[in-house]
């Protein structure tokens, strides 16, 4: 079952002279519990795409259907809170409130929503994340590591309907990277979690189901891996 699809998607920043057509034309659409990797030079597009789907900006044209949602007709306040509820986002550098501890970093979503905390999702996603020694610590007393563990589970927090990582081991050494693709690779295979995921490392990328390349704002591949 479609869980995402997009159609026609365009995006341009700009105009005149200075115009940049960052995606042209990109149509696919990602089953539910499917892991798929976007993989690209600098440049190509991936952080632009990822925002479009993520709706963290709006696209020049086409359209973004998520769980049915048509998100381009929502309307900004509707679309923050879509964003909270059913999509993850994951960057390189885990974008956590300093001021907040690890408690609060990953209910933010479910707090700003002014909604009660499920303990028990919480508690399981602590736990499996290895976080649970550090809740009342804040993002600047952990390691890179673990600050990206606790973005993980605050973009996991709502069960969304997908989640969206651009590069987000591209700050870690080898050993944390590792992990971190361990985890997400776990929350898609034993709960079935959709995962979008940016990389420029083609090991990484080999870790997904499905493999969709992009060239100056195009789709030049999209294969099925092993
Ligand atoms: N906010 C912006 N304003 C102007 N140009 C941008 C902006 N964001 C991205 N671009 C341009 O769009 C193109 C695609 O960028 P991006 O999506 O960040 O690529 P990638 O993530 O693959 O490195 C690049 O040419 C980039 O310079
Ligand atoms: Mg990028």
């Amino acid at each position: 079952m479609e869980i995402l699809r997009c159609s026609h998607l365009k995006k341009s920043y700009g105009s005149g002279s200075g115009k940049v057509t960052a995606l042209n034309d990109v149509s696919f659409s990602l089953e539910r519990g499917s892991f798929t990797a976007i993989v690209g030079a600098s440049g190509s597009g991936k952080s632009t795409l990822l925002h479009m789907l993520g709706g963290v900006d709006r696209p020049t044209s086409g359209n973004i259907y998520i769980e049915d949602t048509d998100i381009s007709t929502l309307k900004p306040e509707q679309l923050a809170a879509f964003r909270r509820r059913k999509v993850g986002l994951v960057y390189q550098f885990y974008n956590l409130i300093p001021t907040l501890n690890v408690r609060k970093n990953i209910l933010l979503p479910v707090l700003l929503d002014n909604q009660k905390p499920d303990e028990k999702r919480f508690q399981q996603l602590t736990e499996a994340l290895g976080l649970t020694e550090r809740l009342s610590h804040l993002p600047s007393e952990l390691s890179g590591g673990q600050q990206q563990r606790v973005a993980i589970a605050r973009s996991l927090i709502y069960h969304p309907a997908i989640l969206l990582a651009d590069e987000p081991t591209g700050n870690l050494d080898r050993k944390n990277s590792q992990e971190t693709i361990e985890l997400l690779k776990l929350s898609n295979q034993r709960y079935g979690q959709t995962i979008l995921l940016i990389t420029h490392d083609e090991k990484t990328a080999l870790e997904a189901d499905r493999i969709i390349t992009l060239e100056d704002g195009k789709i030049v591949h999209d294969e099925v891996t092993g």
